[in-house]
This record gives structure tokens, C-alpha cells and sequence, in this order.
């Protein structure tokens, strides 16, 4: 284990923020923290990061509390921030020279150090244009590049895909898998669930400060997967079709929105065949179906009955 916290309180006033949460980080993995905006995910890294304290809990990183001794986690520990932090005036190439002699490098090494970071991210070609000039993806690109100067062994990264075009994403979610592969160990927020679910090799799910679920994605999914959503499409949903589709056992859940039909059924797609025959004796025509295989979105609507986005 690399990092342990256990029982992390961060409360602002009555907000709780992060209300007693347990939370392991493995050597090597890419740990994913997924919950929708405001459940607890900067405050639970900022924590981590040994950026705010917390009220309560401990951190232990190699035997070592880092709530009461910080130093032993900071140079060997990289944080990109939410909300991009350069400055704008400047080119990337000078962002980063600020940022490296803020760790401590000069000279060559740091111009070596620059030249890797600006290879890692694609941006060796516009590494002189000034800040402001760049689109959102390559700002955030650069903040990476902040953030991994000092060569650390854990990053960690609040939703850094937010608000980005598509190409910019692919390029740091890629970054993401090449610098796991090199053995840099991963902490990554999201409220993207197929982001988390694509990347992540564990997760947590966090709503309202606590964590609700935890897991692989493959794990988290089984919590639901005997409840399969069925969804069709019909020419006409008729009040006596769906009085029978809601009167089958198998029927856990009937939800109409106009013509199409979203059935949530204990058996699975099992429920096909039943669905067919009810249709037919109403005469009423199937025009599509699909059975929904769970995603991470249905295990947190399961679990808390809001959508992620909500
Ligand atoms: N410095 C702060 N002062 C007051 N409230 C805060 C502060 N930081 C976070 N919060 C509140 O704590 C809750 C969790 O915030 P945050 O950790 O940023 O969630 P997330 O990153 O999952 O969106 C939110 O309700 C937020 O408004
Ligand atoms: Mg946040």
C-alpha cells in the first residue's frame, strides 16, 4: 500500500465537504475518484496532496503521517490542478521554467527536464507562443507539464478534461496510460464515468463527502448487473400494454416517455420474450429494443437515485 487515509474529515461550516472517508491508493495503479460536481473529490485530494489539512483522519504514507509532516510526500508527489494556473502572458516555455525553479531546477537539467515534459505532451512546436494564445486542451496540457518537472512518482489530477476539445482529451488521457506504463502511480478525479470506467483500474465513487462504492469498474457493475434495463421503442404505448408489462413479476420498474418503454427486470433480458407476447396480444407494434448493459452512470443512479450530471 502507498497511501492509507482513514477516517479523512474536512468540514466548511455545515458544508461536509469530506465526511469520514477510508481510502487506499495502491503502488502503480490508476485510482479513480468519480462523483458529480461538489461531492468531496478536490477537497479528499487537496488533502492528499498535503494542500489543506485536515479537521480529522490520518494520511499514512511509508509509515509516516503526512497530515503532521507534509515534507515526505511533496517532492516526490505531482498535483494538477482544477482551474488552469499559468501565467498568461508567458509562453509555455516559460511557465514551465517558472514551475521547475519553483522545485529546485536550474541550468541544463532543467532545460532537459522542459524539453521531456513539452516531448510527453505534444507541444514541442508551439512551446514559444504565449499562453494566452492556446486553446483550453493545450492549457491544461501544460499544467501537466507543471506538475510532473520534478519527475514524481504519484500525480494526481483533478478532472483535467473538463471542458476540452476531443483531441486534447484523447492526448491526456493517452499521457495518462503511457505515464502508468513508465510506473507512475495515478490519482485521477472525474464525473465522467466512461472516462473512469476506461481508465481507471480501481475506483471510488463519491457522493454528498462519503464514498458510496468502491472497486473495479467490473466490480462496481456487478452490484446492479441482475437489474438490466430494457428499452423499446413501440408505435403506440397504450395504457392497457403498459398496465400488463407493470403487472409481469419479472417487472421491477416500468418508466414511459411517450412511445418509448425503459423496463428495469430482475431476469435481465429474459424478460424479452415476455414483452414480445404482451405486445402482440395489444396489438401493438415493437419498432426497436435494447438491453442496456449497466454503466458506472446506472450504478450511481442505482445506488443514489440521481443521475451523475444531475
Ligand atoms: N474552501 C471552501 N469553502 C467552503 N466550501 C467549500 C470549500 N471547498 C469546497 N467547499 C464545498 O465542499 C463541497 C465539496 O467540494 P469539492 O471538494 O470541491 O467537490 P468536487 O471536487 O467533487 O466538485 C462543495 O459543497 C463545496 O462547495
Ligand atoms: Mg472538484
Amino acid at each position: 500500500m502507498l497511501i492509507e487515509a482513514v477516517n479523512l474529515r474536512k468540514h466548511y461550516g455545515r458544508i461536509k465537504a469530506v465526511d469520514g472517508i477510508d481510502l487506499e491508493v495502491r503502488e502503480g495503479e490508476i485510482l479513480g475518484i468519480l462523483g458529480p460536481n461538489g461531492a468531496g473529490k478536490s477537497t479528499t485530494i487537496s488533502m492528499i496532496s498535503t494542500l489543506i489539512k485536515p479537521d480529522e483522519g490520518k494520511i499514512m504514507f511509508r509509515g509516516r503521517n503526512i497530515v503532521d509532516d507534509p515534507r515526505v510526500i511533496r517532492n516526490i508527489l505531482g498535483m494538477v490542478p482544477q482551474d488552469v494556473a499559468l501565467y498568461p502572458d508567458l509562453s509555455a516555455l516559460e511557465n514551465l521554467r517558472f514551475f521547475g525553479r519553483l522545485y529546485g531546477l536550474k541550468g541544463s537539467e532543467l532545460d532537459k527536464r522542459i524539453k521531456e515534459v513539452l516531448d510527453i505532451l505534444g507541444l514541442n512546436g508551439r512551446a514559444g507562443d504565449s499562453i494566452k494564445k492556446y486553446s483550453g486542451g493545450m492549457k491544461r496540457r501544460v499544467n501537466i507539464g507543471a506538475a510532473l518537472l520534478h519527475h514524481p512518482r504519484i500525480l494526481v489530477m483533478d478532472e483535467p478534461t473538463v471542458g476540452i476539445d476531443p483531441q486534447s482529451r484523447k492526448h491526456i488521457l493517452e499521457t495518462v496510460k503511457g505515464l502508468n506504463a513508465r510506473g507512475m502511480t495515478i490519482i485521477y478525479t472525474s464525473h465522467y464515468m466512461e472516462e473512469v470506467e476506461a481508465l481507471c483500474d480501481r475506483i471510488y465513487i463519491m457522493d454528498y463527502g462519503r464514498i458510496i462504492a468502491s472497486g473495479t469498474g467490473e466490480q462496481l457493475k456487478r452490484l446492479i448487473d441482475k437489474d438490466d434495463t430494457v428499452e423499446i421503442q413501440v408505435d403506440k404505448a397504450t395504457d392497457q400494454f403498459i398496465r400488463q408489462l407493470k403487472g409481469n413479476v419479472k417487472v421491477k420498474h416500468v418508466d414511459v416517455r411517450g412511445n418509448n418503454i425503459i423496463l428495469i427486470s430482475s431476469g435481465g433480458s429474459s424478460i424479452l420474450p415476455d414483452v414480445f407476447e404482451t405486445a402482440v396480444g395489444n396489438d401493438v407494434k415493437m419498432l426497436s429494443v435494447q438491453v442496456k448493459t449497466p454503466t458506472l452512470e446506472d450504478v450511481f443512479l442505482h445506488l443514489t437515485g440521481r443521475g451523475l450530471r444531475d
